[in-house]
């Protein structure tokens, strides 16, 4: 689908890799990058920030002068003649020609994701590209079935989001390819694992974790990996690439679940895969979508677009307001353990200042046992008990019997995953009532 659909964007960075990190969030501006934007109707270079970024790379303009890009809701493209379709063989046209294998919508949201995720990279931005499925969990599919196949090993942290997990301890090794768990994927141990088996071809990465918000230092992950010939894959769902983006880190691909913060108000299930290695993404991964199947609809491709677009700015209050709430619980007696990587007690707070750019809106925190955290979980009012994360408004779960429940208990534990902990997705009202309820609701 990549060579029917040229990327739109294209990013150079003048900067080179001595140019400092970036302030929050990048919607400030800072003048050692330049962004050449490309848009279909005109060739005019501006310079583009982030939350600029997230309103106009990729759209479509069509030609009839909609304003906002319209809905192809169709399953097939015609031919005018045989010329026309010759070209589209020999891929010298842009036409498309069925839904599963490329449609406009779904290459609108494609260049605009890996417009954000190859923001500020210093080399081969050009060559960034990203294909949408239609979850999550079919992107991850697609990503390691691209990277691993039978007689292959995959090494990946301990814990997981619970399907990752599941598809990594269970599906995959029913077809030969099988895999080593780490904590924290802590540098050491990784090195004598990638010694001990040879045929790993794929790191596996989720940071921040979910649900724990342990994190994974991708650049210290990826020197390793590289250097053993196995590829790193990141799932940066909790992050963005707004607060953290994994390529510029040493990743080779980055996974989503556009689910969440992505479409932000929880209208859609979908997925991603990025890269900067066309090679990769056309032989091995993006090009497994027409086989395995799991496309989006344009309806659910162009909803996700909308929300993509106010991304920046959501990020902004959801760090915002995860942060006061993270203090808040830092206060409260009856409260064991609070992880939010922006707190400077958290134990991680030193990998997240490396590599990310804001601290997110996930918060884990832990009531002791499960009765504490269900009398919780049953008070709470204005939170929403609900899996999911990354809306609008605030989600509240307890993992060890929603999200994680398909990881056995002795797994759940190794990975950190107490009947009392409870995962947090702090939304965008106001931050006030947030913590009210959270108070009445820890007052019962
Ligand atoms: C970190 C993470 N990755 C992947 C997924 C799977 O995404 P989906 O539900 O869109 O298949 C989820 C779902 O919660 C998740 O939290």
């Amino acid at each position: 689908m990549f060579s029917s659909c040229p990327p739109l964007l294209r990013c150079s960075n003048s900067g080179g890799s001595t140019r400092p990190r970036r302030g929050w969030l990048s919607i400030l501006p800072y003048d050692d990058v330049t962004y050449e934007f490309e848009r279909m109707h005109m060739n005019v270079e501006l310079p583009k920030r982030m939350a600029t970024k997230a309103i106009h790379a990729g759209e479509i303009h069509d030609s009839l002068g909609a304003h906002t890009a319209p809905i192809y809701q169709t399953s097939t493209f015609t031919f005018e003649d045989m010329d026309a379709v010759e070209a589209s063989a020999a891929g010298t046209s842009d036409a498309y020609m069925y839904g599963r294998g490329a449609s406009p919508a779904r290459a609108a949201l494609a260049r605009k994701l890996a417009a954000l995720e190859a923001f500020g990279l210093a080399t081969g931005t050009e060559d960034v590209s990203a294909e949408i499925f239609s979850s999550g969990m079919a992107a991850i599919s697609a990503t390691l079935m691209g990277l691993a196949k039978a007689g292959d090993h995959i090494i990946a942290q301990q814990v997981l989001y619970g399907s990752a997990d599941h598809l990594i301890s269970e599906v995959l090794p029913t077809y030969g390819v099988t895999n080593t768990r780490i904590a924290g994927l802590d540098p050491v141990e990784l090195d004598r694992e990638l010694t001990a088996n040879p045929t790993t071809t794929v790191v596996y990465v989720e940071t921040p974790a979910n649900p724990t918000l342990a994190l994974v230092d991708i650049a210290t992950t990826a020197d390793i990996a590289h250097a053993h010939g196995a590829r790193v894959a990141v799932d940066n769902t909790f992050a963005t690439p707004v607060l953290q983006r994994p390529l510029e880190h040493g990743a080779d691909v980055v996974v989503h679940s556009t689910t969440k913060f992505i479409n932000g108000h929880g209208t859609v299930i979908g997925g991603a895969v990025v890269s900067n290695d066309q090679v990769l993404m056309e032989e091995q991964i993006a090009s497994l979508i027409r086989y395995l199947g799991g496309v989006p609809s344009p309806f659910d491709c162009w909803l996700t677009n909308l929300g993509l677009k106010t991304l920046p700015l959501r990020m902004q209050q959801h760090c915002s307001s995860a942060m006061t709430v993270a203090q808040f619980l830092v206060s409260q007696s009856a409260i064991t353990a609070v992880r939010y990587p922006g707190l400077e007690s958290d134990p991680q707070h030193g990998i997240a200042r490396k590599q990310m750019d804001g601290y997110g809106a996930m918060v884990a925190f832990d009531l002791g046992s499960y009765d504490a955290a269900a009398r919780f979980l049953d008070r709470v009012d204005l939170c929403t008990l609900a899996v999911s994360l990354g809306n609008i408004d605030t989600l509240i779960e307890h993992p060890a019997s929603m999200t994680h429940h398909v990881v056995p208990p002795e797994e759940r534990e190794a990975s950190g995953i107490t009947d009392g902990l409870i995962r947090m997705s702090v939304g965008l009202e106001s931050i006030d009532d947030i913590v009210d309820d959270l108070e009445q609701a820890l007052s019962g």
